[in-house]
């Protein structure tokens, strides 16, 4: 990606987070996202709690908890607040009925225990996320336990993935807050994605999936030009 080009997508993510941080009201209990277009998010609802806006947040991951408290946002747990009012995210893709693809931050199983807590998951892009088909750009990040990994990854070949072991430099694992590692699954073009879900969670060692199926309420999309908005077609 050029600078050109980041600058770009930086300035979409800008917008499609500015325009969610003023769906925030007065007494919510806020999911608070992981990544570059959720530490945007954070950075413009503090903006707003600086001006008197009274909420509580639950971060999904520790980077996210560290740059909310610094920035003044009060944080709270689950525990204590088992239901969310509004939970505001990014997303790594989004196919036509708003299913996803996330944890390329390597958030994932936070994120989806928070997202699984409100009726309103609202996601931010820039327009370069939105794909026909899911898959279509990035692979499935799998989260797995450490102990066994290789069997796992084995397991999830018969499943028709080709899973890679996240690294951050050279040799050296990714590991998540969780402890976990992540395999970042391509999938032949035969299987379809909104299926092999279950599939995948039903593999002893895996932890959780990126796939975000019927999740998102909402997602708010920064274009070169303003802001979209998609709305997932509510079920019979
Ligand atoms: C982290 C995620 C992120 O939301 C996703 O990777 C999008 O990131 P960004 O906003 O940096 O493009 O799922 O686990």
């Amino acid at each position: 990606m050029t600078d050109e080009s980041r600058d770009k997508a930086a300035a979409m993510k800008r917008r499609a987070a500015r325009q969610a941080a003023s769906l925030v009201q007065d007494g919510m209990i806020v999911g608070l996202g992981t990544g570059s277009t959720a530490r945007l998010f954070v950075e413009a609802l503090a903006e707003r709690v600086d001006q008197g806006l009274h909420i509580l947040a639950v971060a999904t991951s520790e980077a996210t908890a560290t740059q909310a408290s610094a920035s003044g946002i009060p944080l709270t747990t689950l525990d204590t607040y088992p239901k969310l009012d509004l939970v505001v995210d990014g997303a790594d893709e989004v196919d036509p009925e708003l299913n996803l693809i996330k944890g390329l931050g390597g958030a994932l199983l936070r994120e989806k225990i928070v997202a699984s807590a409100t009726d309103l998951l609202v996601i931010m892009v820039d327009e370069s996320k939105l794909v026909a088909r899911l898959g279509e750009h990035v692979p499935v990040p799998v989260e797995v336990e450490q102990f066994g990994w290789t069997l796992t990854a084995e397991t999830l070949r018969t499943l028709g993935a080709v899973p890679v072991r996240r690294t951050i430099a050279a040799e050296d694992p990714f590991v998540t807050d969780g402890g976990h590692f992540i395999l970042d699954c391509r999938f032949e073009p035969v299987v379809d994605l909104r299926q092999i879900g279950p599939l995948i969670k039903a593999i002893t060692g895996v932890v959780e999936h990126g796939l975000f199926l019927r999740m998102a309420s909402t997602v708010m999309v920064g274009t070169p030009d303003g802001l979209g908005t998609m709305r997932r077609a509510t079920e019979p």
